[in-house]
């Protein structure tokens, strides 16, 4: 069974899905993390300007996405990838069809016969259109960068809600307008609005839903 869970930055995808896929003892695929890898891959070796550099780059690597940990070509990524660099370089991958058609490919290809809870932007609308289970989770502008401020304050990061809120909106627009793979919320997607909830209550509530099907 596969189980899409697609939504804006900074709506608990990840924590919740991570934690339903636990539950369920499913595997969790972060797709969020292969844009990270392929830039970073660009990044260190490539032009991200130049879309022959940037298939070339993503074409001759291997992503691996391992629970928490992601390897390029068998080495751990994981927190170089996590960069506000990287976070700012990934539109010229996430915005490239053929870059988005590789990494899909790559995320069915991990998907095969497996029982997967897959997070990301597209993957109720563009790879996985007939998975047996679909959500769009997503909460307010303002709730999203409240809880992206408490975490990162936590880390010791000096950052202002509004500066917080101002580059969640810049990624918002980047994530709804691409002409491939924009975020979009599938038509027989579950909408769940998460203001207001906390995680353990998301995960909680998607599990009922999920295992009542
Ligand atoms: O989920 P995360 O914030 O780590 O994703 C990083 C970026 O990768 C997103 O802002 C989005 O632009 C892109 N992405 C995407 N399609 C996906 C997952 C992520 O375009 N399926």
């Amino acid at each position: 069974m596969i189980v899409t869970i697609d939504g804006p930055a900074g709506a608990g995808k990840s924590t919740v899905a991570r934690g339903l896929a636990a539950r369920l003892g499913y595997l969790f695929l972060d797709t969020g993390a292969m844009y990270r890898a392929a830039t970073y891959a660009v990044m260190q070796s490539g032009d991200l300007k130049e879309q022959k550099s940037r298939i070339m780059v993503t074409n001759g690597i291997q992503i691996d996405v391992q629970g928490n940990t992601v390897l390029i070509n068998g080495n751990d990524v994981s927190s170089l990838i996590r960069t506000a660099e990287v976070t700012r370089n990934i539109h010229f991958l996430a915005d490239d069809p053929l870059v988005r058609s590789r990494l899909v490919k790559r995320q069915r290809a991990i998907a095969r016969g497996q029982n997967v809870v897959t997070e990301g932007r597209d993957q109720g609308t563009v790879a996985f259109p007939d998975a047996e289970f679909k959500i769009f989770l997503t909460a307010s502008p303002e709730e999203r960068a409240r809880r992206r401020h408490t975490e990162r304050s936590a880390l010791g990061e000096e950052i202002t809600i509004d500066e917080i809120l101002a580059s969640q909106n810049i990624r918002d627009k980047q994530d709804e307008t691409r002409t491939v793979g924009a975020l979009q919320k599938a038509a027989d997607a579950l909408e769940v609005v998460t203001d207001g909830m906390t995680i353990e209550n998301v995960i909680a509530l998607l599990e009922k839903i999920v295992l009542k099907k």
